[in-house]
């Protein structure tokens, strides 16, 4: 696992757009698995700036979701699939073809979440992964205790998460209580996982997926059993890191061929 400590969200989210950018000159329809939430915002601005700046093709990239409310009615404004064509699809001028994404409004949850599985293999597997963190150590919606083989399911969210997302709803009370989300052991299939953190509310959770054990209570930890994972946060996010001074000076050495 690679951690790279940057000096505030703006650069990490340059950082990541880089990397997608790379990702995309090496393989123009790369497959990109985004998170929703508050985190990788700074990442679809900076992808999408380089687009407007003719700086990025992204003319062939697919899209496909990490997670999704159950219930919320079709359009809803919080439903992650409105979310990442507002922030991800339109910005990056991709028609909503190019993207896919679990049915949270399926008659039957259990078949919509096998047929996303099936539809991302089908896809050719994710190349590059984003994920953000919940303040409970969770990736997707897999929260606290999700088995680290876990494939898409539905889960239920905790009080923590939901009062966590309940800024982007009238209310707590609005907040779903189910999700449909990959699962841990779908999400580590991607090629590539890229977990960006930022802010003081993400050090502890952050701290305990890098530098404490592989344990399903923490679900981001189960980054450190894959081949190719890397941790970017911000100077509040690395606060609680006990190897922060060996993490800067590997990224500082690194070659500059090397990217993410
Ligand atoms: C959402 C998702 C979640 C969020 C996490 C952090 O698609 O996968 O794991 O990344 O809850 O959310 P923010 O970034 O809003 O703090």
């Amino acid at each position: 696992m690679e951690v790279v400590i940057v000096p505030d969200a703006a650069a990490g989210g340059e950082l990541v757009a880089t990397a997608m950018a790379d990702l995309l000159g090496r393989k123009p329809d790369a497959l990109l698995g985004v998170a929703t939430g508050s985190t990788p915002l700074p990442v679809y601005r900076a992808l999408a700036a380089r687009v407007r700046a003719g700086e990025a093709d992204v003319s062939r990239a697919r899209i496909c979701q990490l997670d999704e409310y159950v219930g919320l009615p079709a359009g809803h404004p919080e439903s992650y699939r409105s979310v990442v064509l507002r922030e991800v699809v339109e910005p990056l001028g991709l028609s909503p073809d190019s993207f896919m994404g679990p049915d949270g409004g399926a008659e039957d949850v259990p078949a919509a979440c096998a047929a996303y599985d099936r539809a991302l293999a089908e896809a050719g597997g994710v190349d590059l992964q984003l994920l953000g963190i919940g303040t409970d150590g969770h990736i997707g919606f897999n929260e606290p205790c999700s088995s680290l083989a876990s494939r898409t399911r539905i889960k239920t969210l905790t009080e923590q998460t939901r009062q966590d997302n309940a800024r982007f709803f009238d209310g707590i009370d609005d907040v779903p209580h189910h999700v449909i989300t990959q699962g841990i052991g779908t999400i580590l299939e991607a090629r590539h996982l890229v977990l960006l953190a930022t802010g003081e509310a993400k050090a502890e959770a952050v701290a305990l997926a890098v530098e404490g054990p592989v344990a399903a209570v923490v679900p981001a930890s189960a980054l450190q059993l894959h081949p190719h994972a890397t941790v970017v946060v911000d100077e509040a996010a690395a606060s609680r890191l006990k190897l922060a001074g060996y993490f800067r000076a590997t990224y500082a050495a690194k070659p500059s061929w090397q990217g993410l």
